[in-house]
């Protein structure tokens, strides 16, 4: 039986091993969102047509659903993937930027969805958002609070809808795709010119280096969803990561308790 699919976020890291391995099954269709039409294939497979969208610019989120809604009258599974990160100390993050994070990571998929609506009936909707949709991460809290976000406007769409959708979040601890780089390099400028915090901001910036190397090969989540797609009766939420499970954990705990441990830990780690 066809499957028809739609993704975001396609040309990259968990969004491109998903493709890939939804393409490698002729029975499935899937629409492929892009930004930069310079990371498409030279060879793309017959059942993967392409779409650009950007998630920061409304018009193409409009017109991406538009133009796939000229081609097919059902959905059987959306799975938003798109995503970066903003990263700074709260106390002197320019607030367009916490703007600009929601835009990309929280609002694009609301209104993505919302626009594709009409062929959604019964369908799953997969997010991709993190283990810091727990909350538990210093400095990078617009990235933290636009992935909870997601979780819980999504979540109000299933307590909503009478569309029978399956809603899930898949909260992925470090895994090793590019984004831990373009994250050093995007935020750059807020993650050194800080004195108040010059040791932890250094202390971010290489780990979140390492973490291009020490993360999860991408193959697992790529996986994970796979598995979510064929459930009859998927969980809401997934984790995938001792990180990420521990950090489930500590989100169970008073929140003051959880301070001191993650204060205690970083100053632990800063030194080694
Ligand atoms: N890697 C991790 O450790 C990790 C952990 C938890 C959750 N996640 C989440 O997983 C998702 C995928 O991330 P990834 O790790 O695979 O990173 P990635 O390799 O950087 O992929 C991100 C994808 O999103 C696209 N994208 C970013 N901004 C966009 C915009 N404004 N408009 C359209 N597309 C845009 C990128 O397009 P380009 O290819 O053009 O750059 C890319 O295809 C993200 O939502 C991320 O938050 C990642």
């Amino acid at each position: 039986m066809q499957k028809t699919y739609v993704i975001t976020g396609s040309t990259s890291g968990i969004g491109k091993a998903v493709l890939n391995k939804l393409a490698a099954n002729s029975d499935n269709f899937i629409f492929a969102g892009y930004r930069n039409e310079s990371k498409l294939p030279d060879v793309i497979p017959d059942n993967i047509k392409y779409f650009y969208i950007d998630m920061t610019d409304r018009k193409t989120i409009v017109k991406a659903a538009e133009f796939i809604k000229l081609q097919t009258n059902h959905i059987d599974t959306l799975i938003n993937v798109a995503g970066n990160v903003v990263a700074g100390p709260i106390e002197k993050i320019d607030t367009d930027r916490l703007r600009t994070q929601f835009d990309v990571n929280t609002f694009s998929h609301i209104e993505f969805t919302q626009n594709l609506m009409g062929i959604l009936d019964e369908a799953k909707i997969i997010n991709v958002s993190s283990m810091a949709s727990f909350g538990n991460f210093p400095f990078v809290s617009p990235y933290c609070a636009s992935k909870r976000a997601l979780d819980i406007f999504f979540n109000a769409l299933e307590l909503e809808n009478h569309k029978k959708l399956k809603i899930i979040s898949v909260k992925p601890g470090v895994i090793a795709t590019p984004i831990w780089e373009k994250s050093v390099e995007a935020n750059l400028e807020y993650l050194t010119n800080y004195n108040d915090y010059e040791k932890e901001l250094e202390f971010v910036k290489n780990n979140a280096l390492k973490n291009t190397k020490k993360g999860l090969p991408v193959s697992k989540v790529a996986d994970l969803i796979i598995k979510i797609d064929k459930k009859k009766n998927p969980k809401s939420s997934y984790t995938i990561g001792n990180d990420a499970k521990f950090s489930q954990i500590l989100s169970l705990l008073p929140q003051k308790f959880v301070n001191k441990i993650i204060k205690f830990g970083m100053k632990y780690r800063m030194k080694l």
